[in-house]
């Protein structure tokens, strides 16, 4: 079994015990396929970025049963070192590498990173650029606002139908209003400043039009919820 195989065996059973869609294994699938893409589109080297794709959210096991627990909260980004530690050894994985995709890991929700490891810079942007578009939207109203309109597994069978996602995400809209209409017109504010934070060109390239939809419909929204 080669490197990968081996990585997703370990990781997409830890992320297929959450509950909530928005973090679980679809979102995974999703970063990584950005990442495939910005690596190509960039001309460099994909396995370290696609090995911190696969694990930088692994955190979120440990953040939801914190919450069940009732424990205080922990930024999830810091509980996901120690699983992508693991994950690092059995697979055994050492060196800069190592050390590339443990930073990328622990700083990818920051909004912005300074520094010059290309794993970590590709790492934010395949994470962010999943928040644009309607399965973004999609995603905001789950996160923001706290509410699915639409069956999650609907959302997530239809992950790759931009079409169909589009549908679901306007069944969605129509449905949301008042209190939960204002929460997710504020997420997706705070979704939108990422494009800019976008480290590669080629994550910009990739997510403009879909950037430009999500801008739309936060516009709409506003106007429907008259503020
Ligand atoms: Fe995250
Ligand atoms: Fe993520």
């Amino acid at each position: 079994m080669n490197r990968l195989n081996k990585v997703i065996e370990l990781v997409k059973p830890q992320y297929d015990r959450l509950d909530c869609w928005v973090h679980s294994w679809p979102h995974i699938e999703r970063v990584t396929k950005n990442i495939i893409r910005i690596t190509e589109l960039e001309g460099v080297s994909f396995d370290s970025p696609l090995i911190s794709g696969y694990c930088h959210d692994l955190g979120r096991i440990e953040e939801e049963a914190r919450k069940e627990r009732g424990e205080s909260p922990l930024p999830h980004a810091l509980l996901s070192i120690e699983p992508t530690i693991g994950v690092l050894q059995a697979v055994k994985i050492s060196g800069v590498d190592f050390d590339e995709i443990v930073e990328a890991v622990t700083v990818h929700s920051y909004k912005t990173y300074e520094g010059n490891n290309l794993t970590a810079k590709i790492l934010q942007d395949g994470d962010k650029l999943n928040g644009f578009g309607p399965y973004g939207v999609l995603g905001a109203i789950k996160y923001f606002g706290g509410i699915d309109y639409v069956d999650p597994k609907e959302i997530v069978a239809n992950k790759e139908d931009r079409n169909a996602t589009e549908e679901l995400c306007n069944k969605s809209l129509t449905l949301c209003k008042g209190e939960t209409l204002k929460k997710v017109i504020k997420g997706l504010g705070f979704v939108l400043e990422w494009y800019d934070m976008l480290h590669t060109k080629s994550a910009k390239n990739i997510i403009r039009e879909e950037y430009e939809y999500t801008k739309q419909i936060r516009k709409d929204l506003i106007k429907t919820a008259d503020i």
